[in-house]
């Protein structure tokens, strides 16, 4: 799977409405960040909803390699006998965080601070992405990196005996580096400072103070400056993992360009650091209601109900919003396809660093597919072809990227011809259920 195994080619073709209960898996940074600071507390932290993608299995795979004691229960119920905050012991052997950004990065702050080392790879996606970006401000802390050029896995990382607090303002929007920071400040003496000029994804923040750390967040003049102070004891937490809105985007985009849909997304995060899809989409003129606002696993969520948009229409989103949408832009650029009028997306350079680069995967694709792009280092630019106005009968290569290959077979399901991946495989890490959820709404989507 995700490069370590054979490639799985599926295909999708053009469906009747998608109707139904869309019950998406549990949100995939929360799941990482459970594990990791359940392993970080002392005693047994309870996760439910905990997102089985492989991605977060290989984070849990990690945290019983430094130590932590990690049990499956039952379905998304996982308990964690955390070691606490500098207890990680050196593991056996290389820690292979398969395609995931998130479990390598953050688990690289969580030991970077303790005189530990450990050695880290992933597969030919991962490997080819930069850690530099995580590495330079653990060495402030006193921590050292030995990679390969140009900062890739696989890295060795030798943990700091006397870690030094850091004051670090992120040079690139960010969470995974966010929280690869604050991680190691918490075994640093002192205070832990970074500096965020947009805001990114805010769960580490929520959650250690959740898991009993002293952060505070104060808004000012340079962005969102926030103040940890290092080596609290953390206390074990009951989690309870809220829907991944991520993957919520991709059956509410299939309703929206699927003639006649009309389903229930019941659970999707409002949190302000996440939301941006849905704020461009309502922009864009799609028909979604948004239902019963409460707060679940201490995130504010809502019912989607989605039905087919024959008239939206693109839009110039706004590059400030990047950083609240950044993992959406893939399945955005589809629903663009099927709008009228140019969707410009600015100040997307950092798609280039995903799992693959996705402002290249999706512009070679949607040019397969018969729709016009225009693309320069940071900007992708889809003109729309209007509901139901898009060719497809291409195969597209999804470069070891779960959310390219979902992307594509949402759009075959509208589009004129069938579309098909190269490889489906990759959809394991954050959206195993992918497949048997959207054909139960009705979408056509097989393997082969
Ligand atoms: C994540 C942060 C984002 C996002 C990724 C998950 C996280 O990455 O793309 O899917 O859980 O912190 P960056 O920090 O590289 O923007």
């Amino acid at each position: 799977m995700s490069g370590h195994g054979d490639a799985q080619p599926m295909k999708s073709r053009r469906s009747g409405p998608l109707r139904g209960v869309a019950e998406v898996p549990g949100d995939k940074s929360i799941s990482h960040r459970s594990l990791i600071f359940g392993a970080m507390a002392v005693g047994e932290t309870r996760i439910t909803g905990l997102l089985e993608g492989q991605d977060v299995l290989d984070t849990a795979k990690a945290m019983r390699a430094f130590g932590a004691t990690v049990t499956r229960r039952g379905q998304g119920e996982w308990t964690v006998n955390g070691v606490g905050v500098g207890g990680f012991r050196e593991p056996d052997d290389v820690i292979d965080c398969g395609n995931s950004g998130t479990c390598v990065r953050l688990i690289m702050g969580t030991m970077a601070t303790t005189p530990i080392t450990a050695t880290f790879t992933g597969d030919a996606s991962l490997r080819k992405r930069p850690m530099g970006r995580v590495t330079d401000p653990l060495s402030l802390f006193g921590a050292r990196a030995y990679g390969r050029q140009g900062g890739r896995l696989p890295m060795t990382i030798v943990g700091a005996a006397n870690p030094v607090p850091v004051r670090y303002a992120l040079p690139v929007a960010s969470a995974q580096v966010k929280s690869a920071v604050l991680l190691a400040g918490l075994n640093a003496p002192g205070e832990t400072v970074v500096i965020e000029k947009e805001p990114t994804r805010d769960h580490s923040e929520r959650m250690l103070v959740g898991f009993g750390a002293d952060l505070q967040v104060e808004k000012t003049e340079e962005g969102h400056v926030i103040t940890l102070k290092g080596q609290p004891e953390l206390r074990p937490q009951a989690v309870a993992v809220p829907r991944d809105p991520s993957s919520a985007a991709f059956p509410v985009c299939a309703a929206l360009i699927v003639e006649g849909s009309d389903i229930l997304v019941p659970g999707v995060s409002q949190n302000l650091t996440r939301n941006g899809l849905y704020l461009t989409l309502v922009e864009m003129g799609a028909d979604i209601e948004f239902r019963n606002p409460r707060e679940e696993g201490g995130e504010p969520v809502a019912d989607l109900r989605v039905r087919f948009s024959g008239d939206m229409k693109g839009i110039d989103v706004p590059p400030e919003r990047a950083p609240s949408m950044i993992d959406e832009y893939p399945i955005l650029s589809v629903v663009a396809a099927f709008s009228t009028g140019r969707t410009v997306m600015r100040g997307v350079k950092e798609l280039r660093v995903k799992e693959s680069d996705r402002i290249d995967a999706m512009a070679r694709g949607l040019e397969a597919c018969g729709v016009r792009v225009e693309e320069d280092e940071d900007t992708l630019i889809v003109h729309g072809m209007g509901a139901g106005g898009v060719p497809g009968g291409a195969t597209v290569k999804t470069h070891i990227d779960h959310r390219i290959a979902m992307s594509f077979l949402v759009c075959g399901l509208a589009a004129k011809a069938p579309v098909a991946v190269d490889d489906g495989s990759p959809i394991q890490t954050s959206f195993p259920i992918f497949e048997s959820l959207m054909r139960g709404l009705g979408a056509e989507i097989e393997r082969g």
